[in-house]
């Protein structure tokens, strides 16, 4: 594409010119926005960057590792990647807690507090660096790692709690579909680049009621087989975002013939424009009884799964 290669150049040389010989922080999520982000001014300015990505143990199944495997020491971008595993600090601040505003104020705070202590110990930069793209700035971006920057590190305006200049977002003048392109053209793999929105704070907001370790592989289990079929049955496009969810019910059911008293998995996907709005997606029966079927033999602790029909509004997207 000639004209995101024209984008890449040119905004290579902006960033060059820009920082000099000077230090930049970025938050990693691992999201579309920060991982283009990300690439791009590894590219024109290398290891003059540091990556921090945050696992805090609420993300989907392997997703750490994905990150890691794409911008840490294997991968193929030379910048520094700090990957700080905060699971077992969530998880303690989270137990007990289960009012859905309370737990995103939690896991809205610690991301801060363990950015804080990162960037204390690369000492003082010059760039703070974000994945703000247009959207963002004219306040209509909705959904997505963009919207995790704006509601955690952006609260009231600029990070005070991170010792820098300068803010540069060199991403600022694109859409999304832009930014995705940028992406494939700076080598960043497509799963990444088309992943669909993931919320900051992630799992811990599809974990109805109180968050724990084991809840947290119960849902990652159920979403991963849920996403793997729904890409099988070749859906994976046309629904704009899906993802599983554990309920905070359990149920008496039957397994050979023991009584189990287990959770009930409940599985979302919606189609919409802007997030604003949203309708249930019309999944074949088969797609979903085998989803079903898959769970409940395969994810230790569940044994019902409910798809969610509920529009939004009334509904929302996320569970909490
Ligand atoms: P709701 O649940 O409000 O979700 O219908 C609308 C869209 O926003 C995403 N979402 C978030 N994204 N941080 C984010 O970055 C958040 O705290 C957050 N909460 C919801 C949600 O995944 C959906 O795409």
């Amino acid at each position: 594409d000639w004209k995101m290669d024209a984008f890449v150049e040119n905004a290579v040389a902006d960033i060059r010119e820009k920082v000099g010989d000077g230090k930049v922080l970025l938050a990693l999520s691992g999201g579309v926005d920060s991982s283009v982000a990300a690439g791009l001014l590894s590219r024109a300015i290398g290891k003059q960057l540091t990556c921090v990505f945050v696992d805090h143990g609420l993300l989907r199944k392997n997703e750490g590792d994905e990150v890691e495997a794409v911008f840490g020491p294997k991968g193929n971008f030379d910048l520094n990647f700090i990957r700080v595993n905060a699971q077992e600090r969530y998880y303690s601040k989270l137990a007990g807690v289960t009012e859905p505003e309370q737990k995103r104020k939690i896991i809205g705070e610690e991301f801060i507090r363990v950015f804080e202590e990162e960037a204390k110990k690369i000492g003082a930069v010059d760039f703070l660096a974000q994945g703000t793209i247009y959207p963002d700035i004219v306040e209509s971006g909705l959904g997505g790692e963009s919207a995790v920057i704006k509601s955690h590190h952006n609260v009231g305006g600029l990070p005070d709690y991170v010792d820098f200049k300068e803010i540069i977002e060199p991403l600022r003048d694109l859409f999304k579909d832009e930014v995705r392109k940028v992406g494939l053209e700076l080598g960043i793999p497509e799963d990444l680049v088309f992943r669909q929105p993931f919320p900051g704070p992630g799992l811990g907001i599809r974990i109805i009621g109180e968050v724990t370790a084991e809840k947290v592989q119960i849902v990652q289990d159920a979403d991963a087989i849920y996403r793997e079929e729904i890409a099988k049955a070749g859906l994976d496009r046309d629904i704009n975002q899906y993802f599983a969810a554990l309920t905070n019910m359990r149920s008496v059911g039957v397994m050979g013939d023991e009584r189990t008293y287990d959770y009930a998995v409940a599985l979302r996907a919606v189609k919409t424009i802007d997030f604003m709005t949203a309708e249930a997606a019309d999944i074949p029966f088969e797609v979903l009884q085998k989803v079903m079927s898959r769970i409940i033999n395969e994810v230790k602790g569940v044994n019902r799964v409910f798809y969610d029909l509920t529009s939004k509004p009334p509904g929302t997207i996320e569970f909490e």
